[in-house]
């Protein structure tokens, strides 16, 4: 064929990709136009910013190994990139998208490429800006089908829903940020829970009655719910409706039922529901977690499955939402979730372990001259709250541009203490630093992550980047290194990409760094990733023919 020909079949196949999901591709192609919208059925009307004027923006459908691109333009003031929660990105850093991580931002007026494959990975994630405070309106879900032909390891659901779960201030939530940083105190709380983009009917709101999942008498619905919200964990309950999970963060788990799920940013979780219930309108109730003495936004969000053939003026079955401290409704979730675990889809959890880590991750207090009380409150791993370079670390690391990061982050707190004591001497002072851990090529990593009562104890979701890793145990208090990892599970623990540390307590992961470049790793509470909770991992090129970080785009932005 020539080339001419071969030039006009490939344009074809682009279109088709595009616009019809007939026609079975491997490269789904977006665009999103980054502008600023006014959001008229929120509980205020101001201009946000969002992706094609979509909240929550629009979803990404693929399949499993297919290539998606993304072309994104910046209309907006604000620098802007996005990332792909959870697509591990293998090689392919520059497409992450953290800002000043594995990039420098989009600016005003410029456009990026985002272009990734979808390699081994099948399930719900989802996307968000990762820069400043956008990802509040910035974000949407992208849903990965199995591989075609391959049926999902549970009963085939006769729908699905995507359901996202958002965070919605009066205010701009740049100003927001702003103006909390420069006090040195704590931002404001949310004004509201969204689901799908609505509140529902809350006082002084003019949103409509909310979101509506219309379903049909006796059909089964796989409903892929992420928590895109900035800062508060959330529960999700049905009326008379018990949910049974599949799925969390794009991993298989084995099916359980449970009448409540908890969902912490950055989470996904996918639950079956079977709408076998009398004919009816029930509630859906969507409310904060939160175990320690700090503010939550805590109005519920509703939304409401409605049967096919139902009056609207029927009246709804009504549901309560768990008290915010709901601890053992949170825990009885956390220890129901285990690995598949079946021959397809094998745990396969690093059993020997190259570097044993020990980070604790908490809040800090530093002077502040300008600052309100004279103080401004951060957050911090080991002690070294993050400073964000001015060139993107990937670069830094591809190029060898010394002075951008060092890579001695400690494996473990310079100075003990009682972490989890409520009579703290400590002093809450914290370190400053661009620290990074180094890592060879396809080394493991065992990482045990201590939250701290520095201040006050608090539940983190903590976030790693470029990888999956096995939860393999979890416990309250401080982390006894000589009898806790006798009760590790490394058979089948759950996998996935961020994990709740609990309030007060530890969490232990393990990973295999089987993908070279700089993955950032963070509390996924946006206040605590501004605070600077917040690391990376620098993972070395492998020696092998597919082991290396491939050169970076040619329309990658510049700082
Ligand atoms: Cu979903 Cu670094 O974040």
């Amino acid at each position: 064929m020539s080339t001419t020909w071969l030039r006009v079949v490939a344009t074809m196949v682009l279109f088709a990709c595009t616009f019809t999901s007939i026609v079975e591709c491997r490269i789904r192609n977006y665009k999103f136009n980054v502008v600023m919208t006014n959001a008229t059925k929120l509980c205020s009307s101001k201009p946000i910013v969002t992706i094609n004027g979509r909240f929550p923006g629009p979803t990404i459908v693929a399949r499993e190994d297919d290539t998606v691109t993304v072309k994104v333009v910046n209309h907006v003031k604000y620098n802007v990139s996005i990332h792909w929660h959870g697509v591990r990105q293998l090689r392919t850093g520059w497409a992450d998208g953290p800002a000043y991580i594995t990039q420098c931002p989009i600016q005003p007026g410029g456009t990026y490429l985002y272009k990734f494959t979808l390699t081994g990975q099948r399930g719900t994630l989802w996307w968000h800006a990762h820069v400043l405070w956008l990802r509040a309106t910035v974000h949407g879900s992208i849903v990965i089908l199995p591989k075609l032909g391959v049926p999902y390891p549970f009963p085939k659901p006769d729908k699905e829903a995507v359901v996202v779960l958002g965070e919605w201030w009066k205010s701009d939530t740049e100003a927001v940020i702003n103006q909390a940083q420069k006090s040195g105190q704590a931002p404001n709380v949310s004004d509201a829970h969204t689901i799908n983009g609505n509140p529902g009917p809350i006082p002084n709101c003019l949103a409509n009655g909310g979101y509506r999942l219309h379903v049909d008498l006796g059909k089964t619905y796989l409903l892929r719910i992420v928590n895109a919200a900035l800062n508060e964990e959330l529960f999700f309950k049905i009326a008379n409706h018990k949910l049974t999970v599949v799925e969390v963060d794009a991993l298989y788990v084995k099916p359980f039922t449970t009448d409540t799920i908890l969902i912490a940013p950055g989470q996904t979780t996918n639950v079956l529901l079977t709408a076998g219930q009398k004919a009816g309108k029930y509630l859906v109730a969507v409310s904060p977690f939160m175990e320690a003495p700090i503010a939550v936004d805590n109005l519920t969000a509703t939304a409401s499955l409605h049967y096919s053939g139902i009056l609207t003026s029927s009246a709804m079955k009504l549901v309560a939402p768990p008290p915010k401290n709901a601890t053992s409704v949170a825990n009885t979730f956390i220890n129901s979730l285990k690995s598949l675990n079946s021959e397809t889809f094998p745990a396969k959890v690093p059993l020997n372990v190259d570097h044993s880590l020990f980070f604790t991750i908490g809040l800090g207090v530093n002077p502040c001259s300008t600052c309100v009380n004279g103080s401004r409150v951060v957050a911090d791993i080991n002690n070294i709250t993050f400073v964000m370079p001015t060139t993107a670390l990937l670069q830094a690391h591809y190029f060898n541009i010394s002075g951008v990061f060092t890579d001695d982050f400690p494996s473990k707190p310079l100075m003990p203490y009682n972490y989890t004591s409520s009579t703290q001497t400590m002093n809450p002072a914290t370190n400053r630093g661009t620290k990074l851990y180094r890592l060879a090529y396809n080394s493991t990593v065992q990482l045990v992550l201590q939250d701290t009562g520095m201040i006050t104890p608090e539940s983190h979701p903590v976030h790693l980047h470029g990888f999956n890793f096995f939860v393999v145990g979890r416990g309250i208090g401080n982390f006894d290194p000589n009898k806790d990892p006798e009760n590790f599970n490394l058979v089948d623990p759950v996998e996935r990409n961020t994990v709740g540390v609990p309030t007060g307590g530890w969490t232990a992961i393990r990973f295999k760094a089987d993908n070279p470049g700089v993955w950032f790793m963070h509390c996924h509470l946006e206040v605590h990733t501004t605070w600077g909770l917040k690391m990376a991992f620098v993972v070395d090129n492998g020696e092998g023919p597919n082991e290396s970080v491939i050169p970076p785009p040619s329309d990658l932005p510049k700082c």
